[in-house]
C-alpha cells in the first residue's frame, strides 16, 4: 500500500508537495481551509484546523500528519499525539516556529548568534529598551505574523501601543517581542531537512530579497558565500534542526551584518518560500525532501544541479484577468523560464505564483527570471 501523508492547510506549500507526491507513489491528502484552495488538487478534507475532532477525523487513516503552516494550536497537536498519530515536526520543535519569544529564548539557551531582544509588556519597558539601543527597535507580534504583518520599526514607545492595548485585552496575557534593529548588508536563509533517524541534509545558503516586508527574490547559492559563510550557516542550520528535534525541512531566516556576522531572524519548520528555488535548480526539490524527511525515508541530494538558480515571485498578479491569460506570452517569450502558479485569485501584494531560472551566469537567469515574472504583473 503507498504511504499516506495528511498535510494540514491546503496553501501553496501544500499544493506543490503534490507532484512530488504523485512521483513518488505517495498518497497525499490534504485538510483545507475551504474549498478552492490552492491545494484543493489534493483536498480530501475541508475543514477548521484549530477543532481537534476535524484533525483527528483527517488524520485517522494517513502515516504522518504534516503541515503547510504553524498555526496548528499546541491542544490540537497534543491530541493528534495522544490518539498515537506521527505528527512531523512534533508539537514541541513547532512551539518555537509558533512563537517567537519562547524561540529567542530557545535559541540564546542554545548559544545561537542573534539580535538584542527583549519580551516587553508595556510602553515603558519598551522605552528602556530604545533608549539600549540607540532610539530605535523592532517590534513584534509573537504570534500569527506572516510577510511581515507584525513586525514594525519603531523610535518612539508610543507607536506600539494599540499592540500594547490588544495584550491587555488578550486573556493568556503574553507580551511582545522588542529587538534591536540590526545593521544588515543583506538577508539569508539556510534549509535543512532531517529525519527522525537523525540523518540531515544542508542546502547551500541562499539570499534573501524582500521588498516591504514580503520576499520578492531568491538567489541561491548566496553570491559570495563559499567557504567561511556557507559554513557558519550550515552550522547554525544543523545546530537548530538537532536542538529543537526539527523533523521535515527547516528554514532558517539570517542576518549578514555589515560587520559579516550572521544572526537568526526566525524559524519555518515546513518548505519555504526561499526554497522553491529547488524545484528547478536542486537534484532534490524541498517539497520531495519534506516528504522523505517526515515518512523517515533515506534523504535526496540537495546539491544545485547547476551553478546558479533565481526564483521571482509573482505578487499580487494582474489587476485585470488571470495569470492564465499571461501565460503563452510569457512562455513565448522566455522558453527557459519555469512558472509555478497558486491557483490563487490575484490580490495586491499576495503570493500568487514564482518564476525559477536557473544557468550558469546569474546576472543572464536574474534578467529572464524577472523579465518573464513581469508579464504577470501591470
Ligand atoms: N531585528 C530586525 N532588524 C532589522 N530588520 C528586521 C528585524 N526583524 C525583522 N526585520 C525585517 O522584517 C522582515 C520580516 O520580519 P520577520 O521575518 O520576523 O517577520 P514575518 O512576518 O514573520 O516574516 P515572513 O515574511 O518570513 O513570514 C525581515 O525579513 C527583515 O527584513
Ligand atoms: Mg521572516
Amino acid at each position: 500500500m503507498a504511504l499516506r501523508v495528511g498535510v494540514v492547510g491546503g496553501g501553496q506549500l501544500a499544493r506543490m508537495m503534490i507532484a512530488p507526491a504523485v512521483e513518488l507513489g505517495i498518497d497525499l491528502r490534504v485538510l483545507a481551509e475551504e474549498e478552492g484552495m490552492a491545494a484543493s488538487l489534493a483536498a480530501t478534507a475541508v475543514g477548521d484546523y484549530r477543532d481537534a475532532d476535524t484533525v483527528l477525523a483527517f488524520a485517522r487513516d494517513v502515516d504522518v500528519v504534516t503541515f503547510d503552516h504553524e498555526h496548528v494550536p499546541q491542544d490540537v497537536l497534543a491530541a493528534l499525539v495522544d490518539a498515537g498519530v506521527a505528527v512531523r515536526p512534533g508539537p514541541e520543535p513547532l512551539r518555537f516556529a509558533q512563537d517567537k519569544l519562547l524561540m529567542r529564548a530557545r535559541l540564546q539557551e542554545l548559544g545561537m548568534p542573534q539580535p538584542d531582544w527583549a519580551a516587553i509588556t508595556d510602553a515603558s519597558e519598551l522605552q528602556t529598551f530604545l533608549d539600549a539601543h540607540g532610539g530605535r527597535a523592532v517590534v513584534k507580534t509573537p504570534r500569527g505574523g506572516y510577510d511581515g504583518k507584525g513586525v514594525r520599526v519603531v523610535d518612539a514607545a508610543t507607536e506600539a501601543d494599540d499592540w500594547f492595548a490588544a495584550l491587555a485585552e488578550d486573556a493568556r496575557g503574553g507580551a511582545l517581542l522588542v529587538e534591536e534593529l540590526v545593521d544588515f548588508s543583506r538577508e539569508l536563509a539556510q534549509q535543512i531537512a532531517r529525519r527522525p533517524s537523525g540523518e540531515m541534509r544542508a542546502y547551500p545558503v541562499v539570499e534573501t530579497v524582500q521588498r516591504e516586508g514580503v520576499c520578492a527574490e531568491v538567489l541561491a547559492p548566496a553570491p559570495h558565500s563559499r567557504g567561511r559563510l556557507a559554513d557558519v550557516a550550515t552550522r547554525i542550520g544543523i545546530g537548530i534542526a538537532e536542538g529543537l528535534d526539527v523533523t521535515g525541512m527547516l528554514a532558517v531566516e539570517l542576518f549578514e551584518t555589515t560587520d559579516e556576522r550572521l544572526l537568526v531572524n526566525e524559524l519555518a519548520m515546513r518548505p519555504h518560500n526561499s526554497g522553491h528555488w529547488t524545484q528547478d535548480g536542486a537534484v532534490t526539490s524541498q517539497f520531495e525532501q519534506h516528504l522523505r524527511a517526515v515518512l523517515d525515508l533515506p534523504l535526496g541530494d540537495p546539491e544545485p544541479n547547476r551553478p546558479w538558480s533565481i526564483m521571482v515571485n509573482i505578487l499580487g498578479g494582474p489587476s485585470e484577468g488571470t495569470l492564465d491569460e499571461r501565460f503563452a506570452a510569457a512562455m513565448a517569450a522566455h522558453p527557459g523560464a519555469k512558472v509555478h502558479t497558486y491557483g490563487k485569485a490575484p490580490r495586491p501584494g499576495r503570493k500568487v505564483g514564482h518564476v525559477n531560472v536557473v544557468g550558469d551566469d546569474l546576472d543572464e537567469a536574474a534578467y529572464e527570471a524577472r523579465a518573464a515574472a513581469s508579464f504577470f504583473a501591470d
